[in-house]
């Protein structure tokens, strides 16, 4: 199964990998956890990165198409793979589709998850994340059983830097601009599934599994 998980921020891209990616084996490709990945490393991707995500901007696409076309290589991904947060702009869907080409193969579906833009900063600055294992929880609608403290690991919960109202105001306006345009993209192929968002997350995923079962 090779999928692509879209949505503005904060729509429950990565609640719903978590739970695809556990049905279906499938590795979860976050461009954004790469990135947060290469920070924490020091690496000269999180070097090219940082000020880019703090601020709420797309990093360039010559870096991001880089580091993704680099993991679609890998041996795991053969069998299928989630996309999280990749392609977000039309040069990125593109770059995409030689990527494939060069595979002989070709995206299963597009899960498109639509969330009222009223919730979202809500969602977003109400969310925490576990530094051990990614998990992810909001203090109001998915808390964790005991505060700041991981249900899985017993990890600590940290906040987003870019978590922020301000700064999620900013990336809700680079979605409207540069990534919603991508929506009319897929739609024309006719492998675009949008779902609504704003019912429980296990209402959500409840649909997402009708979709893919339906694909299988
Ligand atoms: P990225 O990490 O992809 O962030 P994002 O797209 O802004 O999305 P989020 O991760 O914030 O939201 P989500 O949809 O995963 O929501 P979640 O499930 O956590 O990207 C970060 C940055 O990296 C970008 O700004 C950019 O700088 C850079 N970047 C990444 N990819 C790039 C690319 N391709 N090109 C260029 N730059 C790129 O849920 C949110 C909260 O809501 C959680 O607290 C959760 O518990 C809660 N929640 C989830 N579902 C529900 C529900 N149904 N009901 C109630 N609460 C819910
Ligand atoms: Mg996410
Ligand atoms: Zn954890």
């Amino acid at each position: 199964m090779k999928l692509l998980i879209m949505g503005p921020p904060g729509a429950g891209k990565g609640t719903q990998a978590e739970k695809i990616i556990a049905d279906y084996q499938i590795p979860h490709i976050s461009t954004g956890d790469m990135f947060r990945q290469a920070f924490k490393e020091e690496t000269s991707l999180g070097k090219k990165a940082k000020d880019y995500v703090d601020q709420g901007l797309l990093v360039p696409d010559e870096v991001t198409n880089g580091i993704v076309r680099e993991r679609l290589l890998k041996d795991d991904c053969q069998n299928g793979f989630l996309l999280d947060g990749f392609p977000r702009t039309v040069a990125q869907a593109v770059t995409l589709d030689e990527i494939l080409f060069d595979l002989n193969t070709r995206i299963d579906a597009v899960i498109n998850i639509v969330v009222d833009p009223s919730i979202l900063v809500g969602r977003l600055t109400g969310r925490r994340i576990c530094k051990n294992c990614g998990a992810t929880y909001h203090l109001t609608f998915n808390p964790p059983k005991t505060l700041g403290v991981c249900n899985e690991c017993n990890g600590e919960l940290y906040q987003r830097k870019d978590d922020n109202t301000e700064t999620v105001e900013n990336r809700l306006a680079v979605y409207n601009n540069q990534t919603k345009p991508l929506l009319d993209y897929y739609s024309a192929k006719g492998n675009l599934y949008s779902i609504n968002g704003e019912q429980d997350i296990d209402e959500v995923f409840v649909e997402i599994k009708k979709i893919l079962g339906g694909i299988d």
